[in-house]
């Protein structure tokens, strides 16, 4: 048994700041190059705050799973409230166990698949607009394409598509609200709530976002028609147990958060898969040859997914490699151990799915793109907390399924007509900011596809 004032090892760093201005640099390269050099617990200290880094699955389900009531979010999350306020995302305890309870249902599997027909109805319009730069071989700039498609869906699957008054303003007012909490994550926080003119523009945006959400709701309220959106979900929605619903202002927090953490995440999901199969022409092939085999050509529905394997696991594959959450934290509420380390209240525990998603303990050449990884042969293999796209225990992703129907019909459709290529010599570069985005976007040349005959497949 250690002493209990034995420190993990770990990087050193430079005096006061520590491995601040390193992970500000480089964070997924400084997480995954420790995880490597000195092991499965991992001490940090990251300007006054200080912390462990797990990578062993079993200290990471005790945080977020069997122990999670001792942990918040860390601090690290304060500047989401700053945009989303008091939501599922940011809040914690019996206030947010209230609010979990209430939205859970809307969220359910079948709740979600009756969104399906709006997200393969936008996938079609938007992949109907790639006719023309698949004729002049014009590039597109994909991160931003599939940032339109998933704004478009988690829009009208959310609030329908009436926005009123804020219809021209919302998209621009989002770009500036995502950019802002992006580019401010890793800030010391010192300088985010002084007046500059990027401040007052992130506050004129969050405002008009803000205003087109309660315009819905306070519309929705005045003829409360049944519609087939999430937000009527929500307002029918009570906590099985106790029967409470949420208050408008709730609601307004809540759709909000939904706004935000539904669609750059999805979004992001799609682009790093694009990119992965312009790189990997073997699982590419495969991945069209089921589309062909199992679709003939018809575009994709809801009912479709059970029967395209494969495509699920591409999309679980491209989510490994380049996971959109690419690292969360927590806070201990009182002292803990983890592998034998005892971590004092108040510091931090990292989860780093990029770095966790290559530990070669658990991946076979972890940096090659190979969805049978995910058959369920091999994924049986595998211990469950080392795969954490989607975050763990409570607080695991409550949009998960809604990401995975929204992706899978996304690609289907995209990939029935078109293959990409990315630009050549374009420098892709993971950019960690709160998500994982490609720094210099994702240019790519847009072909039409042959499709491969049915009986080809059988
Ligand atoms: C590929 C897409 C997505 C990814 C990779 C993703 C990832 C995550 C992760 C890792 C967490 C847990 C964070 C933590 O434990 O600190 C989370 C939480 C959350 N996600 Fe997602 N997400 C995605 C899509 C969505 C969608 C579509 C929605 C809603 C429409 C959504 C809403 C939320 C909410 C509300 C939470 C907080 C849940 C709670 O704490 O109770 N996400 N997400």
């Amino acid at each position: 048994m250690r002493s209990e004032h034995t420190l993990p090892p770990g990087p050193r760093g430079v005096p006061i700041l520590g491995m601040l201005p390193a992970i500000r640099r480089d964070p997924v390269g400084v997480f995954t190059k420790s995880a490597a050099r000195f092991g499965d617990v991992v001490y940090f200290k990251i300007a006054s705050r200080r912390g462990y880094l797990l990578n062993d699955p079993d200290d990471i389900r005790h945080v977020l799973q069997d122990n999670a009531r001792n942990y918040h979010k860390s601090p690290l999350y304060d500047k989401l409230r700053l945009v989303l306020g008091d939501g599922l995302l940011t809040s914690e305890d019996g206030f947010w166990l209230r609010q979990r309870r209430i939205a859970q249902p809307a969220f359910h599997r079948q709740r979600i698949a009756a969104l399906a027909g709006t997200m393969a109805d936008a996938a079609r319009e938007a992949a109907a607009r790639w006719q023309a730069p698949a004729s002049t071989g014009q590039p597109v700039d994909v991160d931003e394409e599939m940032m339109q498609l998933t704004r478009t869906v988690v829009l009208r699957t959310l609030l329908g598509s009436d926005l009123g008054p804020f219809t021209s303003t919302i998209d621009s007012a989002w770009a500036v609200v995502n950019q802002y909490i992006g580019e401010a994550f890793w800030s010391l926080g010192i300088a985010d709530n002084l007046p500059t003119p990027k401040y007052r523009r992130f506050i004129a945006a969050r405002a008009v976002l803000r205003g087109a959400v309660d315009y819905v709701i306070s519309e929705r309220r005045r003829s409360p028609a049944e519609k087939a959106d999430l937000l009527s979900m929500l307002m029918h929605a009570h906590d099985e147990e106790t029967g409470e619903t949420m208050t408008d202002q709730q609601l307004s927090v809540e759709v909000m958060t939904f706004l935000l953490a539904g669609q750059e995440t999805t979004s992001l999901a799609l682009t790093w898969t694009w990119y992965l199969l312009s790189q990997n022409p073997a699982p590419r092939a495969q991945f069209e040859r089921e589309l062909d085999v199992v679709l003939h050509g018809r575009p994709p529905e809801y009912s479709d997914l059970a029967d395209l394997p494969y495509l699920r696991m591409v999309v679980d594959e491209a989510m490994r490699l380049y996971p959109p959450a690419w690292g969360f934290s927590r806070q201990a509420l009182s002292d803990d151990t983890l592998s034998g380390f005892r971590l004092p209240r108040g510091w931090l525990a990292f989860v780093i799915p990029y770095a966790l998603h290559r530990h070669p303990r658990y991946w076979q050449n972890p940096e090659s793109f190979d969805p049978d990884r995910f058959s369920p042969e091999r994924s049986a293999e595998r211990p469950k907390f080392v795969y954490l796209p989607f975050g763990a225990g409570p607080r695991r992703c409550i949009g998960d399924q809604f990401a995975l129907i929204e992706t899978h019909l996304t690609l289907a459709t995209f990939a029935q007509s078109y293959r990409l290529q990315l630009v050549p010599g374009h420098k892709v570069d993971p950019w960690p900011l709160i998500t994982l985005r490609p720094r210099f976007g994702m240019p790519m040349i847009i072909e039409r596809r042959q499709r491969v005959s049915a009986n080809a497949g059988s």
